[in-house]
C-alpha cells in the first residue's frame, strides 16, 4: 500500500514526528530557517498533506505548487494569519491549527514580558554584568508598581481570560476591549469591565494585546492610539507583530509617550538591527517564544500531527479552522 506523500516545513517535537514519520512518507526540512519559498513549493509538489509553521505563506500559489490532490494543511501554531483561508476552503481543503494548548503558556510569557519591561530587569542585568553597579541607589532603575495597577486587556478570548487569572492574582483592576462582549459569567470570573478601546487606553497602567491578526487589528496600536495611553504605561504585545506601528511605538517610547513595552512578537520577524526598537533601553524584544515550554510545543507537535494525519485519512480535522468545508455539497 502506498503511504500518504507528506511534507513537514521544520523540525518539530518528536510528540509528532514521530507518528507522522511512523504514517506517511515524510520529507522534514531540517534546516535551522524556514525553506525559502522557491524550495517550499517544490517540496510540496505531490503532498497529500503539508504541515507548516507560522512562517510558511499559503495561499494559492502554494494550492497550486502542492497540486489538486493535496487533503489537509496542518498549522503549527493557534494564530493562522500566514494562511489564506478562503482559498483553501474554495477548493475544499481543510486546514488544522493548535488552538488550547498554548494559552497558559502564552499568558505566563505576556505576564512575564510585563512584569520585566515595568520593573526593567534585562535593564538591571544589562547594568549589573556593564560593571555599572557601585551601591546601593534610591532613584536606580526605578519602575512602576505591578500589584495594584490597572491592566487593559485587548482581545478577551482564550489568552486574554489567561492573562486575566493571573493580574487577579496581583490585585490588578482589569479592564477588557474585543469585538464582542463577553458573556457576564466570563466577565464575572474575571471581574473584567468592558470598555471601547478610546476608554480602556487611557485608563490602563498595562496594555496587552491578545487579538488576532486581521485587517481590523492590523495596526490597531498606532501614533493616535499610543496618544491615548498614559505616559506612565506599560505596553505587551504577544499577539502578532503588525498589531502595533513599530516606528510609531518606538517614536513613543523615545519621547516618553509611554514608559516602556515588551515585546514577543514584532513585524517584521525577525527584527532588523537598524529597527529604532533595537536601540531603546526601554522596549524589550524577545524572540517569538511566548508557546515555547517543553511541554507545550510537544503538545502542539501532537495536535498538528492529528489534525495532518485525520486530513490525509479523509477524516474531520480536531481542530479545523475552517469547518465550513465539511458543509460543501
Ligand atoms: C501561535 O501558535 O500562533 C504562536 O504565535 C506560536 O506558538
Amino acid at each position: 500500500m502506498t503511504r500518504a506523500k507528506v511534507f513537514v516545513s521544520r523540525i518539530i517535537p518528536e510528540e509528532g514526528l514521530a507518528r507522522i514519520r511512523d504514517a506517511c512518507d515524510a520529507r522534514i526540512w531540517e534546516d535551522e530557517l524556514p525553506p525559502p519559498r522557491d524550495a517550499l513549493l517544490d517540496a510540496i509538489k505531490g503532498c497529500d498533506g503539508v504541515l507548516t509553521l507560522l512562517t510558511d505563506r499559503v495561499d494559492d500559489a502554494f494550492l497550486d505548487a502542492a497540486g489538486s490532490q493535496l487533503k489537509v494543511v496542518s498549522n503549527y501554531a493557534v494564530g493562522f494569519d500566514n494562511i489564506d483561508v478562503p482559498a483553501l476552503t474554495a477548493r475544499g481543503i481543510p486546514a488544522g491549527n493548535t488552538p488550547g494548548v498554548l494559552t497558559e503558556t502564552t499568558a505566563d510569557l505576556a505576564f512575564a514580558l510585563l512584569m520585566a519591561a515595568a520593573r526593567r530587569i534585562p535593564e538591571g542585568d544589562r547594568y549589573v554584568r556593564a560593571g555599572k553597579w557601585k551601591t546601593w541607589g534610591p532613584l536606580l532603575l526605578l519602575g512602576p508598581d505591578v500589584h495594584g495597577a490597572s491592566i487593559g486587556i485587548v482581545g478577551f478570548g482564550r489568552i486574554g481570560q489567561a492573562m486575566a487569572k493571573r493580574a487577579a492574582g496581583f490585585g490588578m483592576t482589569v479592564l477588557y476591549h474585543d469585538v464582542q462582549r463577553a458573556d457576564p459569567a466570563v466577565e464575572s470570573e474575571h471581574a473584567a469591565t468592558f470598555l471601547p478601546l478610546e476608554e480602556l487606553l487611557p485608563r490602563s497602567d498595562f496594555v496587552s494585546l491578545h487579538v488576532n491578526l486581521t485587517p481590523a487589528t492590523k495596526g490597531l496600536i498606532n501614533a493616535e492610539t499610543l496618544t491615548w495611553m498614559k505616559p506612565t504605561a506599560v505596553l505587551v504585545n504577544t499577539s502578532r507583530g503588525p498589531v502595533v506601528d513599530g516606528p510609531a511605538l518606538a517614536d513613543a517610547l523615545r519621547s516618553g509617550g509611554i514608559f516602556a513595552a515588551g515585546l514577543d512578537v514584532t513585524d517584521p520577524e525577525p527584527i532588523p538591527m537598524e529597527s529604532p526598537l533595537v536601540g531603546l533601553d526601554n522596549c524589550l524584544i524577545v524572540p517569538h517564544i511566548a508557546s515555547a515550554s517543553r511541554a507545550t510545543r510537544g503538545k502542539m507537535a501532537e495536535m498538528a500531527a492529528a489534525n495532518l494525519l485525520a486530513g490525509i485519512a479523509g477524516e474531520r480535522l480536531p481542530t479545523p479552522v475552517n469547518p465550513e468545508v465539511y458543509d460543501r455539497p
